[in-house]
């Protein structure tokens, strides 16, 4: 089949609805275009796993700040619907803001705890505005399966929390970060670098890896795996926040990792703001999991 474009919700729920009717798993992947090979790996797991792949592109402006890059934020339909295609995306979803927020719109979603440390700290009402418009999102798609980044790390945990919260029948699947060869995790917004502050933006990365790289090989102490981080990113000017914290709950991690931990990072590199993450799992026996779980363990 052909790849779709549709612009209304109305088309949208015309295409659709057989498909739902006659129980196809419909995949979902909700980007706000501007696409990389980080968001055709999720469209390519969705085609993988799904009978049709839904791929919406929508600049939510509810998730910016008036002091943030909504206006400039980078557009290329062209480009964006070729990369769908070639992942094996069915339906490309392009809704209007004026559709999304008819005038009067006034119901929101209002994310807990979850979206107050790391970037909800720093982007006051950004997590209210994803978790609105992926709850709305998913109304109009109805997917059984939805994908998500770890890039965006602490999204992917409101979102599932919102998802139980609200009882939504979807699952949440999350896939590793995508990263360019040197190491820097891809980004719509490693567009806005010049190519000197891409130099810089890869401390980042290598920050965590090297973080990452301590941990594998033994290292538990949060202080000695954020400084190895901090050291990495000596030349990236402004460091908004980097934090190692619990997996689930988001608050710091404050003894030797004994559990699944994230070590989250956001700074500016010249006026672009990226962030980045990677995830510590210790061994089950250091997580204190029982971890004979089939007659098999140990063969
Ligand atoms: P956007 O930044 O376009 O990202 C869309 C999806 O692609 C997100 O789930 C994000 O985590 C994932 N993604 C981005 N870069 C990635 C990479 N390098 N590797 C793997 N996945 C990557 O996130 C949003 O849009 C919006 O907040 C949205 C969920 C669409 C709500 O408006």
């Amino acid at each position: 089949m052909a790849m779709r474009l549709v612009r209304s919700v109305a088309d949208l729920r015309a295409l659709l609805k057989p498909l739902w009717n006659e129980g196809k798993r419909i995949g979902f992947v909700p980007t706000m275009g501007y696409l990389h090979e980080g968001h055709a790996a999720l469209v390519r797991q969705s085609a993988s796993r799904c009978d049709v792949t839904v791929v919406s592109i929508f600049v939510n402006p509810t998730q910016f700040a008036p002091n943030e890059d909504f206006a400039k934020y980078p557009r290329d339909l062209d480009r964006d619907q070729a990369l769908c295609l070639e992942a094996g995306a069915d339906v490309l979803f392009l809704p209007e803001v004026a559709e999304v927020y008819p005038t009067g719109f006034q119901t929101h979603v209002e994310p807990g705890r979850l979206a107050e440390p790391l970037c909800g700290a720093f982007r006051p009402g950004h997590f209210r505005g994803v978790v609105t418009v992926v709850a709305k999102l998913f109304a109009m798609v109805q997917p059984d399966l939805a994908f998500f980044g770890q890039k965006d790390f602490q999204q992917t945990v409101v979102v599932r929390r919102m998802v139980r919260d609200l009882n939504l029948p979807v699952d949440v699947v999350v896939i590793p970060t995508i990263r360019e060869e040197d190491g820097l995790a891809m980004s719509s917004r490693n567009s806005y670098l010049s190519a000197d502050e891409r130099e810089r933006a890869l401390g980042l990365s290598q920050g965590l890896l090297a973080a990452q790289e301590a941990f594998r090989h033994g290292e538990r102490h949060p202080d000695h795996l954020l400084a190895t981080a901090r050291e990495g990113m000596a030349a990236t000017d402004r460091v908004q926040y980097l934090e190692l914290v619990d997996a689930q709950t988001l608050e710091p991690i404050q003894g030797p990792v004994d559990r699944t931990a994230a070590l989250c990072v956001a700074a500016y590199v010249g006026a672009t703001r990226l962030i980045d993450n990677v995830v510590l799992a210790p061994s089950p026996e250091e997580a204190g999991l029982n971890v004979s779980l089939s007659p098999h363990h140990g063969d």
